[in-house]
């Protein structure tokens, strides 16, 4: 596995073990237990995906060492604010069972068709976060679907800058202004859904290039992502399939091939914008 150096000078694998919808405990820890052998070293989970007891359960019976894996948790919306998060954060390290998050990240930001002072409640978050990784309860702290106003706007109170970002990427979604901005502000992008929920698979331009490499459309997927300097999270509840994400780093896309994709329309994946959420904001 490769890794990628943090602001801080810390590291994350390039790729990371995406759980959304995995919350069957048996399923969990066949999956943990695959990803380990397989090399993966990140277990990216949420609050909101109600799944943090079926993965402590899953790494203690598969008896991995917790130093040999990094956790990365998010704090859900209902948990804004400099208490809240903090509160938030004790409750899912010990679903955990754990005494630190590796990395730990606010799941979206207040959505701005919600609160006028949305900005404000972000940085009311954002200092719980600063408290927390002061207090060695999280290594690192970070954002996720922050745009390019939402960092910005944080960076004028944030004492300790983001580490990382993760929002949607995937072929067909390629939200390149804001890996600009976080290139050169030092922020590190992970992808969530690269394979866009698995809805993209099938389209026609991808299908063309994996021929070319006797590749699947996931690596190609995965591969696109990485050399964009990104974290890929791939989740899948197959052993076959979670090898196969990480099977990456043996073949290289073409510039055409990466122009191809870099230009293709929105062809799945959930695609939300983050300041039009008004359901879950
Ligand atoms: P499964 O769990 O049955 O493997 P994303 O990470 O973008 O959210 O995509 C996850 C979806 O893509 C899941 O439905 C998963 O199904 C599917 N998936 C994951 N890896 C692969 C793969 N290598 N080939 C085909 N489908 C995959």
């Amino acid at each position: 596995m490769e890794y990628i150096t943090t602001r801080n000078g810390g590291s994350l694998p390039l790729i990371g073990l995406g759980t959304w919808q995995i919350t069957d405990r048996e399923k969990m820890l066949e999956v943990i237990r695959d990803a380990y052998e397989a090399g993966y070293r990140l277990i990216d989970t949420a609050a909101a995906y109600s799944n943090e007891i079926a993965i402590s359960k899953a790494i203690e019976n598969a008896g991995i060492p917790r130093s040999e894996i990094m956790l990365s948790d998010k704090v859900w919306n209902t948990s804004r604010g400099y208490n809240e998060v903090q509160e938030a954060c004790r409750k899912s390290l010990k679903k955990l069972k754990t005494d630190y998050l590796d990395l730990y990240l606010i799941h979206w930001p207040a959505s701005m068709k919600l609160y006028e002072n949305w900005a404000e409640i972000n940085a009311e978050t954002w200092r719980g976060m600063e408290q927390l990784l002061a207090d060695g309860l999280v290594k690192e702290i970070g954002v996720s679907n922050f745009k390019i106003h939402h960092l910005e706007e944080l960076n004028k109170t944030a004492k300790v800058k983001p580490a990382v970002d993760q929002m949607e990427i995937h072929p067909g979604l390629y939200p390149k202004d804001i890996i600009d901005y976080c290139s050169e502000n030092g922020i590190c992008v992970e992808a969530s859904s690269p394979l866009g929920n698995g809805q993209i698979l099938s389209d026609k331009s991808l299908n063309e290039i994996a021929g070319t490499h006797n590749k699947t459309v996931a690596q190609i997927c995965i591969r696109w992502i990485l050399d964009k300097g990104v974290i890929a999270i791939p989740k899948s509840t197959s052993r076959s399939r979670i090898q196969e994400n990480i099977d990456v780093f043996d073949f290289s896309l073409s510039s055409e091939e990466t122009e191809t994709i870099d230009n293709l329309p929105f062809c799945g994946g959930l695609g939300i914008d983050p300041d039009e959420v008004v359901s879950f904001g």
